[in-house]
């Protein structure tokens, strides 16, 4: 028997990943810079035994289907086949999500795998080989192996494409992101599937890929700088330039739902009456909003006295994936 447990914590793009180049290998079609988040993460211990004839996977106590299963499956054979194992395994994930559901995320979920997986086989990777193991099984996830701030660098192979962590003078900690949670049901369009449609459709898929280039490195200066205002800018800008690819795939679809577009406009402003924030979102309709630590109880009291009906959860910059003890309890299943 063989098992292995691990941590990884959830992020959220400022500068968005919206493509791929390679559908299987998972490369994207342009780089991106991520903030890891303290508020949201998974737990997953992989056990590896002889016993098994096929593999088993719970998450947060229930097993699931075949469908389900069958992708972790495939992404355990990437290990399998590193490692020279065929062992089969039972997985059991757990995600920390506060209280409001439907924020779990395949970031956090696929690194932990990755994380479990390999240190089960006692693979012993390095941050930038976990990150790549991470990549193959949800793009996102290949920046959770870091804590604070990451760059996933699209490289062009499997071997190129991997996150690294960004050079950042701490600026992580003097950050706060406000989940603005207006429908935590699930999305009609993955994004998975909402990338691929726009990739293949949209009129404007060119020109949000000539400009991540530029938003990239005026948010990497930005950070170094510890220059607030030029991150939140650029963080908006990428978002809405994300979003508007989507209105000219073919069939058109948008992630935006009326109570994002309000949220978006009270972050305009509060902005304009002195108070910096910006809001990102990815592919559902809820909002985050990006603050200065310093003025998140201001946004929380104007957020909460102009939105009834939202709930709010906040989150600090968050650590990176953790490989957990043998002994470390894991919530029981
Ligand atoms: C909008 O990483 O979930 O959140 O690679 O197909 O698993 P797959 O997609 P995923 O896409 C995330 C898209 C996004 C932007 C981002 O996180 O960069």
């Amino acid at each position: 028997m063989f098992s292995g447990k691990a941590r990884a914590y959830t992020n959220i793009a400022l500068i968005k990943y919206w493509g791929k180049e390679d559908q299987e290998l998972i490369i994207p079609m342009n780089s991106s810079l991520s903030l890891t988040l303290d508020a949201f993460y998974t737990e997953t211990q992989v056990i590896f035994s002889e016993d098994l004839t096929e593999d088993r996977f719970y998450l947060d106590n229930q097993l699931q289907d075949s469908k389900a299963t069958v992708k972790v499956s495939r992404f355990l054979d990437l290990v399998r086949s590193q490692a020279r194992s065929s062992l089969y395994a039972v997985v059991k994930s757990q995600n920390f999500v506060p209280t409001a559901a439907g924020l779990a995320s395949s970031a956090s979920g696929l690194a932990a795998l990755a994380g479990a997986a390999s240190a089960a086989l006692k693979l012993d990777l390095a941050p930038e080989d976990l990150s790549r193991l991470a990549r193959r099984g949800s793009g996102s996830a290949c920046r959770s192996i870091y804590g604070g701030f990451a760059e996933w660098q699209k490289g062009n192979s499997d071997q190129t494409s991997r996150a690294v962590k960004v050079p950042s003078n701490n600026f992580e900690n003097d950050l706060s992101m406000i989940f603005v949670v207006v429908n935590d049901a699930k999305k009609d369009i993955s994004s998975r599937d909402g990338m691929q449609r726009t990739v293949e459709t949209s009129a404007f898929y060119d020109g949000w890929l000539q400009t991540v280039p530029q938003d990239l490195a005026r948010a990497k200066k930005a950070i170094i700088e510890k220059d607030f205002n030029t991150l939140g800018k650029v963080t908006e800008a990428s978002a809405l330039k994300m979003h508007g690819t989507t209105l000219a795939a073919n069939p058109p679809f948008t992630y935006w739902s009326a109570e994002s577009m309000q949220v978006m406009d009270l972050v305009r402003q509060l902005r304009n009456n002195g108070l910096p924030c910006y809001f990102t979102m990815d592919a559902g309709p809820n909002v985050k909003i990006l603050v200065e630590r310093k003025n998140e109880n201001a946004l929380l009291h104007a957020l909460s006295s102009q939105l009834n009906y939202q709930h709010l959860v906040v989150a600090h910059a968050g650590p990176a994936i953790e490989i957990l003890p043998e002994d470390a309890p894991l919530p029981s299943f």
